[in-house]
């Protein structure tokens, strides 16, 4: 093998590295204030963001006896830790409220009531 193709290996394989490393930076810049605004939302986004970006959270659209089944899933099947019930109160109404059946994530108009 030729010095010349080292080096583009090298480069090939510093550019893949850099991209994917450059991937999980991204969901860590997520703030509160990229989901709609409304009461409880520092609540359900520090509360849920422990382990996973917020987008799988926002591409779901559920009412609040399914959201609450979510975090009761999050407990048994991830570890979640149990938040305490004025927290779970106030993440359940955002994220019922922000993110109702059929809504596919996108921003509740009636939101900032
Ligand atoms: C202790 C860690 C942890 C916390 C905290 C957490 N989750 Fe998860 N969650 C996971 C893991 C692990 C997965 C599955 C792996 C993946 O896809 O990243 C997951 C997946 C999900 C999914 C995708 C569907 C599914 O059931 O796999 C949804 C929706 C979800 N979480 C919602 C929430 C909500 C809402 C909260 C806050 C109330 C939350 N999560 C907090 C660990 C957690």
């Amino acid at each position: 093998m030729t010095a010349r193709i080292l080096v583009a290996v090298w480069i090939v394989a510093a550019v893949l590295g850099l991209s994917l490393a450059q991937s999980p930076a991204r969901a860590e810049e997520e703030s509160p204030e990229d989901l709609p605004a409304g009461k409880g939302r520092d609540e359900a986004f520090y509360g849920c963001t422990a382990c996973h970006g917020f987008a799988i959270i926002r591409q779901q659209g559920m009412n609040r006896e399914r959201w609450d089944a979510t975090i009761q899933d999050m407990q048994v099947r991830h570890n979640m830790p149990e938040p305490d019930a004025a927290d779970r109160e106030l993440m359940l109404d955002y994220l019922a409220i922000a993110f109702p059946p059929r809504q596919r994530g996108r921003p509740n108009p009636f939101l900032n009531r």
